[in-house]
């Protein structure tokens, strides 16, 4: 790996079905479901801006054309909120669309999250980038993209996200084989990553959560990456070969996640960014607990 090469790109997958959320996602991509007033995946790009990333390149496909809009200008709403002169809303749809430099690509087949990392090989070229997957959202003081970048940075390393979770819910993650760093107690050297493993094969709760920052040297990997569980080419087959390769950390973040791909978790998530909002905070706990009797 290219010592202490700066992260300025990022991969964003934004390709799959979202059958989880049948039958809303027949016509609206998952990743535009709001959060309070915001599709989802404006958060995950406004924590990649946050970390200072230059550009984002979402690996799409057909249907999922609404993600790209939203970042981009409407010239018939502009025309139409300034007939009504409504500065903050002029201004929100300005920085929305000037936010970041979005570039798209097609996985043309669902062949897997580690093909769909591959589909942005050209656009990436030899530089280190992050991965962010739309699914997990983290609240964090400092962005949790930046966090592994920063790891990135310090150690000259490909870093993984990761958060313990119970044991029983191994099989639902990637799950490391890994020892905490002495002198780093929230980094882990990494040995091995289990796809999803049955409780009885985990060998640790430790679950990789959807942030990466990797090398290019990934791609040289993915190319030859056969399909692993599930017949899928998986992003965590491909990550064991590098760590024959590379330096690969894990790295324990500080921060809350949600699982915004499962129903109960995108729930949870709605309520958790609601009630961090001052305008909606006392009306809504007064409606949750009138909900609970
Ligand atoms: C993917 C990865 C898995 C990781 C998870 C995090 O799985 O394959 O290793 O733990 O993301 O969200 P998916 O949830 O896309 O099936």
């Amino acid at each position: 790996m290219t010592h202490n090469q700066k992260v300025r790109k990022a991969v964003v997958p934004v390709a799959g079905l979202g059958t989880r959320f049948l039958p809303v996602t027949k016509t609206i991509p998952k990743e535009m479901l709001p959060i309070v007033d915001k599709p989802s995946i404006q958060y995950i790009v406004e924590e990649a801006v946050c970390s200072g990333i230059e550009q984002i390149i979402f690996v799409n496909s057909s249907g999922k054309e609404a993600i790209e809009d939203h970042f981009d200008t409407n010239l018939q709403l502009d025309a139409i909120l300034q007939k009504k002169k409504d500065p903050r809303l002029i201004e929100e749809m300005k920085k929305l669309s000037q936010m970041v430099q979005i570039t798209t690509v097609r996985q043309k087949e669902p062949l897997g999250l580690g093909h769909a990392i591959y589909c942005a090989k050209n656009l990436i070229g030899n530089e280190p980038f992050a991965v962010l997957l739309g699914d997990d959202l983290v609240d964090a003081k400092v962005p949790c993209i930046q966090q592994l970048m920063q790891a990135h940075q310090a150690q000259n390393a490909n870093v993984v996200a990761l958060m313990e979770v119970p044991k029983d819910q191994t099989y639902l993650y990637g799950i490391a084989d890994a020892s905490a760093q002495k002198e780093n107690p929230r980094a882990y050297d990494v040995r091995h990553f289990f796809e999803k493993p049955k409780i009885e094969d985990a060998p640790s709760n430790l679950a990789i959560i959807g942030r990466y920052v990797l090398s290019p040297k990934i791609f040289e990997i993915l190319e030859t990456t056969r399909p692993g569980k599930n017949g899928e080419i998986q992003l965590t087959d491909a990550l064991n070969t590098l760590t024959s390769h590379e330096k690969v950390i894990g790295l324990q973040y500080e921060g809350l996640r949600f699982d915004a791909g499962d129903k109960i978790g995108f729930l949870e998530a709605n309520l958790y960014f609601a009630l961090k909002r001052p305008e909606f905070k006392d009306r809504l706990s007064k409606i949750l607990r009138r909900l609970e009797l």
